[in-house]
């Protein structure tokens, strides 16, 4: 089994199939000098699906299809179709901001899409459009009630709580994802990207945030599902759904982290944090062979020593304190969370 330096194991594969997206959260968008993908720089769906082959026969159960927004990819419906005739992939899911769900939700599901996560910070009309720049909430909504309704579940929501924008709308998020049987994720705000106004007085722990729903609704005590899952779930005490936190900040889960990340344009990254990546599109491209990529691909993973949220944790406890602009990094849109 490929390992690490670490001896983490490469288990996931995050793909960004686009580095454009219909909205402008403000934690997440770059800033104006951000240079977009040329459209001929994107792995087609065949290129992608030949990396994910590579990938599975190195121990890659699970890809996620991200951004930027995956479903303004044209036809995505049909690159899952091809990644469901990989052997051994076993969850192929889906984050999105559900903003084209209404019309892609049931072609999905029919493709063999298994699960899907949304991003949603809020119900609130002016805070959606502070917070994202548009005002698609109610096709947002639409779009979640319309992947409920094709079948998919658990539907997991995400939420990013930033202090002072949404950090009092934590219990109707709650409230809402209860009574509609959704499963609420909290992520930690984090200092993704070169743009986003990230300071650590704008996160609210997931300490926080526990203390403030287990006062109204109780909990019980959380785990991971599996040991290498971002989430921490936690269960309501009277059963009726549950919550995650993905503390990544506060609590880094770097020990157990399994991901490798492909960008829309090809590049093989190790960590959410990395400043660049491994451009397999220009080998794959310049007629590399399987076994000359699968041995690209293992040589960057066992060489791997990424641990960039514990390190930021390291330093926020330390007198020096930590800066977030003490590295470049590749952006959230291109690398796809
Ligand atoms: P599940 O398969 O449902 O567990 O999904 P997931 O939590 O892995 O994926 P999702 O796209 O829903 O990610 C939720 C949040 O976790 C996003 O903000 C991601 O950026 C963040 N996240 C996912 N993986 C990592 C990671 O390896 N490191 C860090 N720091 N954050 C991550
Ligand atoms: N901090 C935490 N999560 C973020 N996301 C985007 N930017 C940030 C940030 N700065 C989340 C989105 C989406 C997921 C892929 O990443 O909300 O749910
Ligand atoms: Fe788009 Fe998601 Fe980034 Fe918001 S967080 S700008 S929806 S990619
Ligand atoms: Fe993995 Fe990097 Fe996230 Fe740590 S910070 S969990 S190494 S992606």
């Amino acid at each position: 089994m490929l390992a690490d330096i670490y001896h983490r194991e490469l288990r996931d594969l995050r793909i960004s199939v686009t580095d454009r997206c219909n909205f402008r959260c403000t934690y997440c968008m770059p800033f104006d000098e951000y240079v977009w993908i040329d459209r001929e720089e994107l792995l087609s769906f065949e290129e992608i699906t030949r990396l994910t082959r590579l990938f599975v026969q190195l121990g890659v159960r699970k890809v996620r299809l991200t951004g930027g927004e995956p479903l303004l990819r044209s036809q995505l419906e049909s690159l899952i179709t091809q990644l469901c005739e990989v052997p051994e992939l076993s969850d192929i899911c889906l984050t999105t901001n559900a903003s084209r769900l209404v019309e892609k939700a049931a072609p999905l599901r029919a493709a063999g899409l298994s699960r899907i996560n949304i991003s949603l910070d809020t119900l609130d009309a002016d805070k959606f459009k502070r917070m994202t720049k548009r005002e698609d909430l109610p096709k947002v909504l639409n779009g979640i009630f319309a992947a409920k309704a094709s079948g998919f579940e658990p539907i997991k929501i995400n939420m990013v709580v930033e202090r002072g924008i949404n950090d009092e709308e934590i219990i109707s998020m709650v409230e809402f994802c209860r009574e509609h049987e959704f499963s609420l994720r909290f992520i930690e705000y984090m200092d993704v990207g070169n743009a986003n106004a990230w300071s650590s007085s704008k996160i609210v722990s997931k300490k926080e945030i526990l203390e403030r729903i287990h006062a109204v609704y109780p909990t019980e005590d959380g785990d991971r599902e599996k040991i290498s899952d971002p989430a921490i779930q936690f269960a309501f005490s009277d059963r009726r759904g549950d919550i995650g936190f993905i503390a990544s900040v506060t609590e880094p889960f770097c020990t157990n982290c399994t991901r490798a990340r492909l960008t829309a344009d090809g590049k093989l990254v190790t960590c959410l944090f990395s400043n660049d990546g491994l451009d397999l599109k220009t080998l794959l491209r310049g007629g590399a062979t399987d076994d000359a990529l699968t041995e690209v691909i293992t040589s960057v993973w066992s060489k791997r020593s990424d641990r960039y949220s514990d390190e930021r944790l390291e330093a926020m406890n330390s007198s020096e304190g930590y800066n977030p602009r003490r590295q470049k990094k590749i952006e959230m849109i291109t690398l796809g969370g």
